[in-house]
């Protein structure tokens, strides 16, 4: 299989994703959270970039179990019902309900990823059945979405361990971030926080008052699901 790896979400281009088997990261916290949400119930979340669309989305469908969420520097959205904690996605919130949701670098990397063949939903929630789904693609791109036009060691250690994990099934043929990340692979996958311990995002949301977003963040396999995202909407397969 060949793997290549995208940094951040503005670093995607067209032509890499194109036609390709694609995943997209974004452990902290975007697709963490509509990985739960949609193992919660939800009926599909709906991504869009900036908050206008996301307002005029709500407003024009007039659904009264649609659900506006999303964040701007980690919180929560004027006038908007939920943030971008996964802990508020509870079955209880967000069972049948459509989500229209807009995050700073997550819902981005998802719509820079139109056009490829298949856009998968990964983060360490359910990394292996993300590599049960991918591992006969013959390519596949991983959309690290990264923060703020950077790098995010979180989003990278997650694509680490998807090519790890790749790497124990097959023959695998890495780009050189892709090898670059796996030969920086140093955990027992035991302790990811331990190994992300520097990591600036993840400090941020502490600091911020998400700690206990970090912690389910970080937790390893406790979801079978894999969501896509086709036709704007990312869903459970069907
Ligand atoms: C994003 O999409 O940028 C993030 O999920 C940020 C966050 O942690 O809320």
């Amino acid at each position: 299989m060949k793997i290549s790896v995208i940094p951040f979400a503005s670093a995607v281009k067209q032509e890499q994703v194109e036609g390709k088997t694609v995943v997209v990261i974004d452990v902290l916290r975007a697709t963490t959270v509509m990985i739960t949400a949609l193992s919660n119930g939800a009926k599909e979340v709906i991504p869009l970039e900036t908050i206008e669309e996301a307002r005029a989305i709500y407003h024009k469908m007039q659904d009264p179990d649609m659900l506006l969420c999303g964040e701007r520097n980690a919180g929560k959205i004027e006038g908007f019902h939920l943030g971008n904690s996964p802990l508020e996605y509870t079955n209880s919130v967000v069972e049948n309900r459509s989500l229209v949701l807009t995050t700073t670098n997550g819902t981005k990397a998802l719509k820079a990823c139109i056009g490829a063949k298949e856009v998968f939903i990964g983060a360490f929630l359910n990394l292996y059945a993300l590599v049960q789904a991918i591992h006969e693609s013959e390519e596949v791109v991983i959309v690290c979405s990264g923060t703020k036009d950077r790098f995010s060691l979180d989003d990278g250690l997650c694509a680490a361990l998807i090519i790890s994990e790749l790497a124990s099934k097959m023959e695998i043929a890495a780009d050189d971030l892709g090898h670059v990340l796996l030969n920086c692979l140093h955990t027992d996958h035991q302790n990811l926080k331990d190994t992300l311990k520097t990591c600036s995002h993840l400090n941020f949301l502490i600091e911020n008052g998400y700690g206990k977003d970090v912690d389910f963040c970080l937790q390893l396999n406790t979801i079978k699901i894999v969501p896509i995202f086709t036709h704007d909407t990312v869903r459970l397969r069907s």
